[in-house]
């Protein structure tokens, strides 16, 4: 039997509990489709920092290291002073997993409330590919004259042929997988000389996929053009900082934050990749039952299209579409069943089987890509 090793990292807040909804998701994904996961949960977030001191340590990276994919609920709690647990968890694993690409989906389901008027999921079928490990998201910069009025923050940008190479290099195979259309998403008129090596590997790398059709975008102008026309875009690839900013606008296109997954994935196979819904640990709703677990199910269903579980992938995402399509709200006490009873329909509709709510399921597509 096909058999994957998996941390799971359930977090702080509402992670523990679209986590375990994600878990049930995959118990039945696993009877359906034969095959199987062994589990290590990872306690790591805002409660094991205020208890421990610890954040992300060499010892926990080395046991990482040895699973084949990480499953990552939401991190974070008012009384952690920001950037903490940003940098020492969850930038620090994307950077020691070396996690190249941000993947993030903007998919508008069937039946999904969207606050754009008249859009609908025929419209808004499109992929974020976001630079992962550098750009300003490198932590460096430095300050002078700190604590006076005279200070100076220098906070710079890095941009290496090898990694936006590799960032550009998945996209391009991603459309060729999907309807062959990508755009490089930059402000080359202003960022000229990062902008310039984005162009030039976007033409470099292009040479290896001549049909699949290219075009360009600056993030201003992305900005308006995505509520508006999102028809436009196939497959997007952009620096980590603008695809941090997109995605959130892309996020709500398609229902908000409680809908939208993402894949951090690592492209060589030497360490996992990890995945996780985009929103927070949202505490002001911890505990009650109010969190949307689609988000946590679709991160599932890229987790399982990474390992090659294609079928299992387009399964996992049908289920939670047909589920999503009959929620009376996207998230709150409005939504007419708790945070676990949404697991087990969703759980329940994977082991029936049945026709797909969605075609041309990205996680399939991931599947490909992959294993190519
Ligand atoms: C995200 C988040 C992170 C980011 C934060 C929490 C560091 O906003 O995953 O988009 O900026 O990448
Ligand atoms: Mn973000």
């Amino acid at each position: 039997m096909r058999s994957h090793t998996l941390a799971v990292l359930p977090g702080d807040g509402v992670g523990p509990e679209v986590t375990e909804a994600a878990l049930t998701v995959l118990d039945a994904a696993q009877e359906r489709f034969g095959f199987s996961t062994a589990r290590t949960e990872v306690p790591l977030g805002a409660e094991h920092y205020l208890r421990t001191g610890e954040l992300l340590t060499e010892q926990m990276v080395a046991e990482l290291r040895t699973h084949d994919a990480i499953l990552f609920g939401a991190i974070g709690s008012p009384d952690v002073t920001p950037g903490v647990l940003e940098r020492g968890i969850i930038l620090a694993l994307r950077g020691a997993m070396r996690q190249a690409i941000n993947l993030r989906p903007v998919r508008l389901y069937p039946g999904v409330p969207t606050p754009i008027a008249g859009l609908t999921p025929e419209r808004c079928d499109l992929v974020i590919v976001r630079e992962n490990t550098e750009g300003a998201y490198v932590a460096q910069g430095s300050t002078v004259h700190r604590g006076t009025t005279s200070r100076v923050a220098v906070q710079e940008s890095i941009n290496t042929w090898f990694a936006v190479e590799r960032a550009v290099d998945f996209a391009y195979r991603l459309a060729a997988q999907r309807r062959g259309r990508l755009t490089l998403c930059h402000k080359t008129n202003v960022l000229v000389e990062a902008g310039a090596l984005w162009v030039d590997v976007m033409k470099a790398v292009g040479e290896r996929y001549p049909d699949v059709e290219t075009d360009y975008v600056h993030v201003d102008a992305m900005c308006m053009h995505l509520p508006v026309s999102p028809e436009r875009f196939d497959v997007v690839v952009t620096d980590n900082l603008f695809g941090d900013i997109v995605t959130d606008l892309g996020a709500v296109l398609q229902g908000g934050l409680g809908v939208a997954a993402s894949g951090n994935l690592h492209l060589d196979g030497q360490a996992p990749s990890m995945f996780e819904p985009i929103h927070g640990s949202a505490p002001d709703i911890a505990g009650r039952g109010w969190a949307n677990p689609a988000g946590a199910c679709l991160s599932l269903a890229l987790m399982l299209g990474h390992l090659g579980e294609g079928e299992a992938a387009a399964a996992v995402e049908s289920a939670t579409a047909g589920v999503l399509a009959g929620m009376p709200a996207l998230a709150g006490e409005g939504m007419g069943a708790s945070t676990r009873e949404l697991g087990e329909r969703i759980a329940g509709s994977v082991r029936e089987g049945g026709a797909p709510v969605v075609e041309n399921s990205l996680m399939s597509q991931l599947a490909r890509v992959m294993s190519a």
